[in-house]
Parts: C-alpha cells; sequence; structure tokens
C-alpha cells in the first residue's frame, strides 16, 4: 500500500488542510485508516463502529487484539450514543478537562463493537483538543478509535517522521501537524470504579482530577512493583515505549547518579558496547558517553514530557546499546513521566540512594537481586521492599514473567557480589535451588537457600552468606520478606570457629 503524507498544520493554505482532512475523513468512512495530531501523540485512526477497521488498526501496529482502543469524538454529546450511562461524575469531569488530553472509561453502548473495546463492556472515550483531530473526527463520521500511531512496543510518535518509521506502506494516510504540544499519551480515569481511577498517568494529574471529583485513586497495578496486582488498562502490562538498547533508570542524589552513570559508560565501554545517557540540561556535561540526550530542563516537566520519546527513539537512530537515565520526581505530570520511563526500563532501576556515602563507597553497599520467571514476581516484591526502606539494590532481571534460564542470573548476581560491586546478593526462582546452585559456582560466593528466618539467621551467623537463595513457590509472600530483612540485618558472629568454617569452605 502507498501511504501518502500530507500537511495540515498551520504552515499550509487552510483551504489545502481543509481539503485533506475531507478526503482523510473519506478513508476512515470507507474502512481505511489514517494517522493523525493530537495534543498528546499521533493517533492511528480507524472507523470505531466498524469491527474491520478495528482488526486493521491490531494488524498495522501489530499489537494483541486484547488490548481495547480509545474513542475519540468531537463534539461531547457524541458520547451518548457510545455509553450505557452517562455518570454526572463523567459530566463534570468533561466539563472541566474536554476537548484535552484525558480519556474516561465507562460502560459500553451495544453499538460498540468488541473488536474495538478489545472484548470488554467498558469502552475508553476522548474528546481531543486538537483543531485538525477534531475536524478529522468529524468527516470521518464522528467516532474514530485511535491508538498511538507506533509499532506495538515502540515508543508513541509525537511528530509525523515517526509515524513514517513505523507506518510506512500499511495505512493510507499521515496527516502531518508538526510536533505535537504535550508529548505523553492522555491520562485515563476509570469511571467504573469507585472512587475513580486512574489506570494511566498523563497531562491531567490526579491532583487535578481530585479537585473536581473529589479522591481519585491510582490504579494499583501502575507500580509494576510486583504489589501482585495486574494493572487495570490491559495495554499497560505490556512492555511499552521501548527503546531497542536496554535501558536503566537511575535514581538517587546527582552526584551519586553522575558518579554511577560514568563508572558504568566506561565500563560498558570497554566491552564494546555504544553508551547513552538521558540527561537534564542541568547536569548533561558531566556525563561521559557515546551520546548524551537532553530531555530538557528539571525544572519544566512539561518540556521534559514533550521530549521523552523522541529522545528514546534518537538513541535507536545512532545504534545505542545501553541507555542510563536520570529519574524524576514522581508527583503531577513527573507520575507521567516516571511511569513511561519505567515501562521503557522494563522497571529496570537502580538505586544509588544512600544518605551519607560517598560515590565510590556506594557501589559496594548494594544488594544485588535477580531471579528467572518462576521467581519474578516474588522479586518485584522484595526491590518494593528494599524501596521502602531505602536500601540501594541493583536488579539483574529478569525483567518479565517470559520463560528464562535460572543459571544466567544466578551467575550474574553471584558475579556482581563476588566482584565487590555489590555487598550481598539474593537469588530467586520456583524452589531456590537450581538458581542456588549456579550461583556457589562462583569463587568466593557462600549463597544459602533459606525457607524460614532462623535459617537465614543462623547462615549469616555460621557462615557469613553473602547471597541468599529464595524459592517462590516455598516462601510466598511475608515469610520471603521477614527472611530478606533477617538476612540483611544479621552480621557475621565473626567468632574464631565460625570463621575457621568459612575458611575451610573457601579452600
Ligand atoms: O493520548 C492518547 O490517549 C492517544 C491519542 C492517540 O489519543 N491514544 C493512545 O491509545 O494512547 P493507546 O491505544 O496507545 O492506549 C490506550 C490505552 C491502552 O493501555 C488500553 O489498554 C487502555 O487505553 N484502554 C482502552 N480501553 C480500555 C478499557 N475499556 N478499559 C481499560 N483500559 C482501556
Ligand atoms: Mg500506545
Amino acid at each position: 500500500m502507498k501511504t501518502s503524507v500530507v500537511q495540515v498544520d498551520g504552515e499550509c493554505p487552510a483551504g489545502q488542510a481543509e481539503e485533506a482532512l475531507r478526503q482523510a475523513g473519506e478513508i476512515i468512512k470507507g474502512g481505511g485508516l489514517v494517522a493523525f495530531p493530537t495534543e498528546t501523540v499521533y493517533g492511528l485512526g480507524g472507523d470505531a463502529l466498524n469491527p474491520e477497521s478495528a482488526r486493521k488498526i491490531y494488524a498495522a501496529k501489530g499489537r494483541p487484539s486484547d488490548n481495547p482502543l480509545i474513542i475519540h469524538i468531537c463534539r461531547f454529546e457524541d458520547i451518548r450514543k457510545i455509553v450505557k450511562e452517562l455518570p454526572g461524575k463523567a459530566v463534570r469531569t468533561a466539563d472541566a478537562f474536554w476537548p484535552g488530553p484525558l480519556t474516561m472509561i465507562l460502560h459500553k453502548a451495544d453499538c460498540v463493537p468488541y473488536e474495538t473495546t478489545g472484548g470488554l463492556d467498558t469502552v475508553a472515550v476522548r474528546f481531543p483538543s486538537h483543531p485538525a483531530a477534531r475536524k478529522l473526527i468529524e468527516y470521518g463520521g464522528g467516532y474514530i478509535a485511535a491508538p498511538s500511531a507506533n509499532a506495538s512496543g515502540r515508543p508513541s510518535p509525537t511528530r509525523a517522521g515517526y509515524v513514517t518509521e513505523d507506518m510506512d506502506g500499511k495505512i493510507e494516510m499521515i496527516l502531518d501537524g508538526g510536533d505535537v504540544g504535550i508529548g505523553l499519551e492522555s491520562t485515563i480515569l476509570d469511571l467504573t470504579a469507585e472512587p475513580p481511577r486512574i489506570l494511566r498517568p498523563g497531562y491531567i494529574t490526579q491532583e487535578m482530577l481530585e479537585e473536581v471529583l473529589g479522591k481519585v485513586e491510582m490504579d494499583a497495578g501502575l507500580a509494576g512493583d510486583g504489589s501482585g496486582q495486574a494493572p487495570k488498562a490491559p495495554g499497560m502490562k505490556y512492555r511499552h515505549y521501548a527503546p531497542k538498547g536496554n535501558l536503566l533508570v537511575v535514581e538517587g542524589p546527582p552526584e551519586q547518579v553522575i558518579a554511577y552513570i560514568n563508572r558504568q559508560t566506561a565500563r560498558d565501554g570497554e566491552t564494546g558496547e555504544k553508551t547513552g545517557v538521558l540527561a537534564t540540561s542541568e547536569l548533561l556535561e558531566q556525563y561521559h558517553a557515546d551520546v548524551v540526550q537532553c530531555v530538557g530542563s528539571r525544572g519544566d516537566e512539561e518540556e521534559i514530557a514533550r521530549n521523552l520519546f523522541s529522545a528514546l527513539r534518537a538513541f535507536d537512530d545512532r545504534g545505542v546499546t545501553r541507555i542510563y537515565s536520570e529519574s524524576f520526581p514522581d508527583q503531577g505530570l513527573g507520575q507521567a513521566i516516571m511511569n513511561r520511563l519505567l515501562k521503557a526500563a522494563g522497571h529496570h532501576v537502580v538505586n544509588v540512594r544512600k544518605a551519607g556515602m560517598d560515590a565510590e563507597k556506594e557501589a559496594g553497599s548494594m544488594v544485588a537481586i535477580g531471579s528467572d520467571h518462576g521467581g519474578f514476581a516474588l522479586k518485584q516484591r522484595v526491590i518494593h521492599y528494599l524501596e521502602e526502606r531505602k536500601i540501594s539494590y541493583e536488579d539483574l532481571g529478569c525483567y518479565s514473567e517470559e520463560s528464562c534460564d535460572y543459571p544466567v542470573f544466578g551467575h550474574a548476581v553471584a558475579e556482581a557480589v563476588a566482584s565487590g560491586k555489590c555487598e550481598q546478593g539474593i537469588v530467586i526462582c520456583t524452589t531456590g535451588i537450581g538458581i542456588s546452585i549456579s550461583a556457589n559456582k562462583v569463587p568466593g560466593i557462600r549463597c544459602a537457600l533459606c525457607g524460614d528466618p532462623l535459617s537465614a539467621k543462623l547462615t549469616r551467623l555460621h557462615n557469613d552468606a553473602n547471597m541468599l537463595a529464595l524459592g517462590a513457590g516455598i516462601v510466598g509472600g511475608n515469610l520471603a520478606l521477614e527472611i530478606v530483612e533477617t538476612f540483611l540485618n544479621t552480621p557475621f558472629s565473626g567468632e574464631e570457629r565460625h570463621r575457621r568454617r568459612v575458611n575451610l569452605i573457601e579452600k
């Protein structure tokens, strides 16, 4: 298929843009696909009430068809046709934030095909403010289903050129409206929940919504912290927004973040990796890496939001294989920024925050943690525990529940401990056995598989164990955290007989 790209921004003559929008509307009504600018990101539009259009959208994006689409409207009244009922809270929310970067989830009307809602009985509705989007919706019949116009797994496109990269040859038309204003996708608010719940943070923040609606919750599944909760917006469970290079988010005070990143990029450089840093303008000049990409000023969150996705794409364009990113305060618009950044990183975070430690010593103070797929969920819980206690850690993977090989992670954590980079290690698989055996093959490692706090205490006191192995299928939930706590807080006894025995092990 030949994809035509047509200008619709302020630069081109009004009549020409109008003509292009009419033509695009006809394509949509005829069951075709058109990418178009909105104030958040570019969307990939098709007729929301035509099941065939939804199927085409999934195919063009390479997206799983259980991931529902947002229906875009261009007049508030039009919402009535596609929802079962319109609660007062929806009207108040619309009054305050529509047209604009906010999507509401409501119960769907029968006319909305399950192809559009990914099989759900609820529907996502958004009334965008972008003038070209509104015209297109009007000319396209009033109801346009549109996910972000990226190929599945790529950062959402913030300019037409990025849409072309992902969609050329797959859709009929791309409307080029220049760079978008916001740069992160709309806030998704679930109004079928009580209190209303944010399924995806965005430009319209929790605080702004609470001013209109009273209490509004964040979906517990968003944290990706292994609290066991799955995110309620199906799309939030996929590894989205992912750059091709391996991305690590580094948290902590600026000096320590800079020192850590520079140490890592130096090490990566030696092994032939091409390194990149996603940096704020304030710290930009202090990094050493092949590509240092500015995402904006720390003082201007809107600028960071606008630049985030294009910065991630820029690393891809330059073939960067290892990317390190600063992290941002998790409040206001920062919630949306961190949500996208952590998803891009597959929640791969290193925390170099530990009060009163200098940057060099910091490297030796961390807990290295790793698991296979069977231990993944428990690993995320342990990480949450470490975060709450401000214990710095390095998460060495795995980063999803996809099947993987436990010895890889047993070794990786053991190497981090044996090299002195981290002080202690924690490894988890279903029984804890395989991963502990693989860790114990690394010289200098004493990895103890513990099923209760007493074993954890004694192996620290008697064996000076430097790694803990847990069986996720054996010590679920709180017991595992008690074991971790005991292990991390018990010092080696230092008694002569124990020293002698530890030395014997090492021989
Ligand atoms: O800013 C935006 O919202 C952009 C522009 C183009 O409007 N669109 C966008 O669409 O980001 P998409 O498909 O990339 O993301 C839609 C998200 C997905 O995470 C999906 O799972 C969720 O909305 N979603 C859609 N319908 C839902 C429903 N009925 N219940 C829960 N989540 C839903
Ligand atoms: Mg998307």
